[in-house]
């Protein structure tokens, strides 16, 4: 048996599956509290990390005792970009600054306009990756700059807690503007320029590699035998990849997630900083992928059903499965600002061509539209960063809505596919990283795609109209940035 555990942005998911990489069952903790002190801020306290990781490994044991007594490998994955600061006690120094948290974006620009970065990293230095953020934390919060001994990312912090170590992998890193993403290890010309040291940083391993063993003390208290291995595992996106067997070249998904990302595997490095796509390493050793990211997915629909009052499931039902042609009414999802392909964190969302009709239905079509062509836009990144898809697979809590992966087809004029039933997401790629490191079995052999159930086509029909409403869309960002 195999451990996988997905620190989600919303709560942790454990999951448990067989030398057969069967699931056996999985189990999630309760919600786990996002503050959001200042208009983008966003931060989560690391000790509800830990609580939420025990009550869903609890929840998994008593609903399987016996398959969890006999787990011999655990894989992590967890949400990127986080800055998790720990003294020279690893006690936790400030909440933990998240990836949707852009209150460092004057650092980020500043960081971004020293070449270097681009140049050694392959990406933008977006004000949600973390060296911005201890940039922000050297300028407003000195004292606790000073403090820092280690900085992990979030499921690093988690191993910590299981292993005693302070140990990363490279797909998680690469998010943080501080790896040489084509070499894969810590660069210290980048540390330097924002006041660290590589002393500071966690030690780098592959995602299939073993990565710190389970302290006793915790293997006891669970009735597992001594000396379990814990994978490096990858950061959620090549985590969720990992679960999708979307590890080889041409292969892509589109995760609908409280963000939304169009991710690509790349058999080589192919950065393309211009076009604000994110080029990082894939968990298995010498292996690449692109993606484009947006800030807004479920989270936008969320939104919409707080200020409407109606459940996100109520709004997607009463729009119905019939896809319909775009209204006069556009939204741009960038509720947090917006990082594919505009890399601009202080623009904020818009209703705009509003008139008498545009009921509740019509802005939950509208939203709907706003995430697929904020998605299309990473696809016209991908394609300029010289990755062309010719279909990609939807995950993601989002993809439960027919119209939504309708809308997203027809977007982007690409078949969608759906897997079979099952659940392919982050906490079954981690397990399967599990499986890996604990058995030395061969990446490619067991990060298979899983079967096809059905493939959701454009509506050529509304081709057309789609296309229309996207170049409306297009030309709105610009004018609200105008206007602001
Ligand atoms: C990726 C990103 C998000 C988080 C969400 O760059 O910021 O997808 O990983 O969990």
């Amino acid at each position: 048996m195999y451990l996988g555990i997905d620190l989600g942005t919303s709560g942790v998911k454990a999951m448990l599956i067989g030398d057969d990489q069967a699931v056996v069952g999985s189990a999630s903790s309760k919600e786990v509290t996002t503050t959001r002190l200042h208009d983008g801020w966003s931060e989560q306290d690391p000790a509800d990390w830990i609580r939420a990781m025990e009550e869903a490994i609890a929840g998994l044991r008593s609903a399987h005792p016996d398959a969890f007594s006999a787990v011999r490998g655990i894989g992590l994955s967890g949400h990127m970009h986080g800055a998790t600061l720990l003294d020279a006690d690893d006690k936790v120094l400030r909440p933990c600054i998240m990836w949707n948290d852009t209150r460092s974006y004057r650092e980020a620009a500043a960081l971004d306009a020293d070449p270097r970065f681009r140049k050694i990293t392959g990406n933008i230095v977006f004000p949600g990756f973390t060296a911005p953020k201890l940039a922000w934390v050297k300028n407003n919060e000195p004292d606790i700059f000073a403090k820092v001994r280690w900085v992990l990312l979030p499921k690093d912090y988690l191993r910590l807690w299981l292993a005693g170590e302070h140990l990363s992998e490279m797909s998680d890193s690469a998010g943080t503007s501080w790896l040489d993403t084509g070499a894969r290890k810590w660069s210290s010309e980048l540390l330097a320029a924002t006041g660290l040291d590589e002393s500071q940083m966690p030690g780098l391993v592959e995602g299939t590699a073993p990565a710190g063993t389970l302290r006793p003390e915790l293997a006891a208290k669970w009735g597992l035998r001594e000396g379990i291995v814990i994978a490096g595992g990858a950061g959620d996106n090549a985590a969720s990849a990992c679960g999708m067997g979307t590890v080889r070249e041409g292969t892509a998904f589109v995760s609908l997630g409280t963000s939304g990302v169009l991710f690509a595997a790349n058999a080589r490095y192919l950065p393309n900083p211009e076009s604000a796509v994110h080029a990082f390493c894939h968990a298995l050793p010498d292996t690449w992928h692109q993606m484009g990211v947006i800030l807004s997915a479920t989270d936008a629909l969320n939104w919409h059903a707080r200020v409407t009052g109606a459940s996100a499931a109520d709004l997607t039902k009463e729009l119905g499965d019939t896809l319909k042609t775009p209204s006069h009414v556009t939204f741009l999802p960038y509720l947090s600002g917006e990082r594919t392909p505009h890399n601009d964190a202080t623009i904020r969302g818009a209703f705009l061509g509003l008139g008498h009709e545009a009921d509740r239905t019509v802005l939950t079509q509208a939203v709907l539209e706003g995430v697929a062509f904020a998605i299309r836009d990473s696809l016209e990144a991908l394609k300029s960063a010289g990755t062309a898809l010719t279909r990609v697979t939807a995950i993601g809590g989002g993809s439960r809505s027919r119209y939504w992966l309708k809308s997203i087809a027809t977007a982007l004029g690409l078949p969608v596919d759906l897997p079979a039933d099952g659940d392919f997401g982050a906490a079954f790629g981690a397990a399967r990283l599990g499986l890996i490191a604990a058995t030395g079995a061969n990446p490619t052999d067991i990060l298979t795609p899983p079967a096809t159930a059905e493939t959701i086509h454009p509506e050529a029909a509304l081709s057309a109209a789609y296309e229309d409403a996207y170049q409306r869309y297009r030309r709105l960002y610009p004018a609200i940035r105008a206007a602001y």
